[in-house]
């Protein structure tokens, strides 16, 4: 922060030589460099707030250049002499606000922009930037890999928690979605997949353009994009949801297809438990990482990610299961910091145990036992990851899905059902803190709920059993 301020001062001189006046210059007011994270103090950006990311995107996977410019329509909730974008390596260009040209600075993964003249409270905006170069891989808090991954043929870009502005200047927080358009150039006969539908495909200069576009809200970690030789196929579920599905011709193997061709089905049972599908399409990607870049599956908006390349078989059911969940608690129900995170790991480890039970394995007091019995669980209670590199530790996952066993033990099957419904859509589309959850709970029963959190939610001790 203390950088940015450095690198704004010759815009303040230039400023202050400028001022007729030639009185006192204020301070431009700035926009925070972070939104407030406890544990990502960095991530997201204050003082405006993102309606629509339009990116257009050229990428060469020879070379791993990626080159285009991002229209980022905001409203400002304040008055804004300047703002930040996050935005981690690449080169800009240029920055315009409202088609005026602005000026601009970079420090560590900051990008400040100031406008030709102040934003007003209330003032919508679009800021454009122009931007190139080869994208960074991050390396998380907990040691995964995200950010831009190469790959043989192409790439894929992966968010969580803070990928995003590896490829694209954005307010880099989930507390913050946006609708987006995605048009993306590639050479002829790759394929570019993203989130959302797919809103046209056009032919030039040996090139292929494809344009997604995503309605709903959408948090920056939930975007995607997946370049390479990709084996597409698309259909339509029995309840008339689209599904677009693109998997590496490596992974096409029958194991793979009979997993995916169970998404109509997981979607059915899940908006059984949760309600209706939030999305206007659903689908998967199966992509080849390279042995040396991990892998992890990612509940990417509609249409989760599966490394292709990790121990067979590719997509698990079990784990289709949880990154399908994420749909409605994640992706529409996205938490609103960081420390949030057990309400979507939490739920989607539960709706795996209930999945389980359903398909004949385990029991969910099965399940439970394991997870009880789980010395990493304890480490910390799921409410408060201590560090960025416990976002997704076992607590969160294991612990915080025993959040949802006591509570149904509390409530009885019938209205711990009914509120498991009612929760996605009390917030659909939205965010939602812990302390939301806690408070829709008491709200919803009528019942003082707090010694099962006090216990299982915020507790620091593991209770004598379950
Ligand atoms: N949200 C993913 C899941 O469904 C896990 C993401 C892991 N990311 C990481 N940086 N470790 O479980
Ligand atoms: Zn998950």
């Amino acid at each position: 922060m203390r950088a940015a301020r450095h690198a704004l001062l010759p815009l303040l001189l230039a400023c202050c030589l400028s001022c007729s006046a030639g009185g006192v210059v204020a301070e431009p007011v700035a926009g925070a460099p972070g939104v407030g994270d406890r544990l990502f103090p960095h991530a997201g950006n204050g003082g405006y707030d993102v309606t629509h990311y339009g990116l257009d995107l050229s990428y060469e996977p020879s070379s791993g250049r990626l080159s285009g410019t991002a229209a980022v329509t905001a409203t400002a909730t304040q008055d804004l002499g300047r703002f930040n974008l996050d935005l981690s390596g690449l080169t800009v260009g240029s920055v315009t606000v409202g088609g005026h040209p602005a000026a601009f600075s970079r420090s560590g993964d900051e990008l400040t922009v100031r406008p030709d003249k102040p934003l007003d409270r209330g003032e919508q905006f679009t800021a454009t930037v122009a931007y190139a170069g080869v994208p960074r891989t991050l390396t998380d808090p907990d040691g995964s890999r995200e950010g831009w991954l190469r790959t043989s043929d192409g790439a894929v870009a992966l968010g969580e928690p803070v990928g995003a502005m590896a490829w694209f200047p954005c307010n880099n927080h989930p507390s913050d979605k946006a609708a987006y358009d995605l048009t993306v150039s590639v050479p002829g006969g790759l394929t570019a997949v993203s989130n959302g539908e797919l809103a046209g495909t056009s032919q030039t200069g040996g090139r292929s353009v494809f344009h997604w576009r995503t309605s709903r809200p959408m948090a920056t970690y939930l975007a995607t994009l997946a370049i390479g030789h990709f084996d597409v196929s698309r259909s339509t579920t029995p309840a008339g949801l689209p599904l677009y599905t693109a998997v590496d011709p490596r992974s096409n193997d029958p194991a793979t297809a009979a997993a995916l061709a169970r998404i109509p089905e997981i979607l059915d049972w899940e908006s059984g438990l949760f309600g209706p599908y939030p999305f206007a399409s659903s689908g998967a990607i199966v992509a080849h990482l390279g042995s040396d870049q991990g892998g992890y599956a990612l509940e990417t908006q509609n249409r989760p990610f599966f490394p292709g390349d990790g121990d067979p078989p590719a997509v698990p059911l079990s784990t289709l299961v949880h990154e399908l969940s994420h749909q409605w608690v994640g992706d529409s129900v996205t938490p609103r910091s960081w420390q949030d995170i057990w309400l979507n790991e939490g739920f989607a480890t539960y709706t795996a145990w209930l999945w389980d039970a359903h398909e004949g394995g385990d029991t969910v007091d099965q399940s439970a036992a394991a997870a009880f019995a789980e010395t990493a669980a304890w480490a910390f209670p799921p409410a408060s990851p201590p560090t960025a590199a416990d976002l997704f530790a076992a607590p969160v996952y294991r612990r915080g899905a025993l959040v949802l066993y006591e509570l149904r033990r509390t409530l009885g099957d019938a209205e711990f059902l009914r509120l498991l419904r009612a929760w996605p859509a009390e917030h659909r589309y939205g965010n939602a803190s812990t302390a939301d959850f806690t408070a829709f709970c008491a709200k919803f029963t009528g019942r003082d709920l707090t010694p099962v959190f006090r216990t299982w939610l915020y507790g620091a001790a593991k209770p004598a059993h379950l």
